[in-house]
């Protein structure tokens, strides 16, 4: 995937505050810690661009990017926002900044019109939890679109990611085919990732 450029456009917590444009936007969602950051600098080939820590709870407001395709004609938009939700369920986050958290992303999911779906990510090592089951429910009830991702496989041996994959495809009631196995240190399951967003951008060229 060619990337002409990627702009830091800015950080909100409200709708006020979001980006004007109208482009083909997704969202990273996902546990504090469980990777989004450094997926997002995966997927763009830039290895800081979007801030990453060891330390939880690094991304507190909503970031917006705007990633800029050279117009070679395989990708049918040149311009796609990326969304960088702050990570939830940290126990060490102030308690303010955890109750800001479920109306901040609940508030953006439910007015970004432009929003074609969410990449929900979890740790491979860790069996899906009550937040990310309710998340999907939620999703489905508001029919957003949501990928799944099963971060930082490279911990694991690929007979335990197979079988850490099939328990999430259990939980989450999915095939193999509706849950990417991905990590920022191999790169395993970036092209899956862009194949999955280019055919949520496919579909909203269409409806419009
Ligand atoms: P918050 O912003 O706090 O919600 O975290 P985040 O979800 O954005 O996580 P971030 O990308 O900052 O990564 C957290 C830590 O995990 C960093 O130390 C990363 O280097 C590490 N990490 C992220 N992805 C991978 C991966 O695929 N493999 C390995 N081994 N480490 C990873
Ligand atoms: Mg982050």
């Amino acid at each position: 995937m060619k990337i002409r450029a990627v702009e830091f456009i800015k950080s909100a917590a409200k709708p006020a505050h979001y980006p004007e444009y109208d482009f083909p936007e997704i969202a990273f969602a996902g546990r504090s810690n469980v990777g989004k950051s450094s997926l997002i600098n995966t997927l763009i080939n830039r290895k800081d661009m979007v801030k990453t820590s060891s330390r939880p709870g690094c991304t507190q407001l909503i970031n917006f990017f705007l990633v800029n395709f050279p117009d070679t004609g395989d990708v049918p938009q040149e311009e796609l926002s990326l969304v960088d939700l702050p990570g939830y369920g940290y126990a060490k986050v102030s308690k303010k900044i955890r109750a800001q958290w479920q109306p901040m992303v609940e508030t953006y999911v439910g007015t970004r019109r432009n929003l074609l779906g969410l990449i929900l990510l979890m740790d491979i090592r860790r069996d899906p939890g009550k937040e990310e089951l309710d998340m999907v429910r939620w999703l489905e009830t508001k029919q957003m679109p949501c990928l799944l991702v099963l971060t930082k496989a490279d911990k694991l041996s690929k007979t335990k990611q197979l079988k850490q994959l099939d328990a999430a495809c259990k939980a989450f009631n999915r095939d193999r085919d509706g849950i990417v196995l991905f990590s920022a240190k191999t790169r395993q399951g970036r092209r899956i990732i862009w194949d999955e967003i280019h055919n949520l951008i496919d579909w909203y060229q269409e409806e419009e």
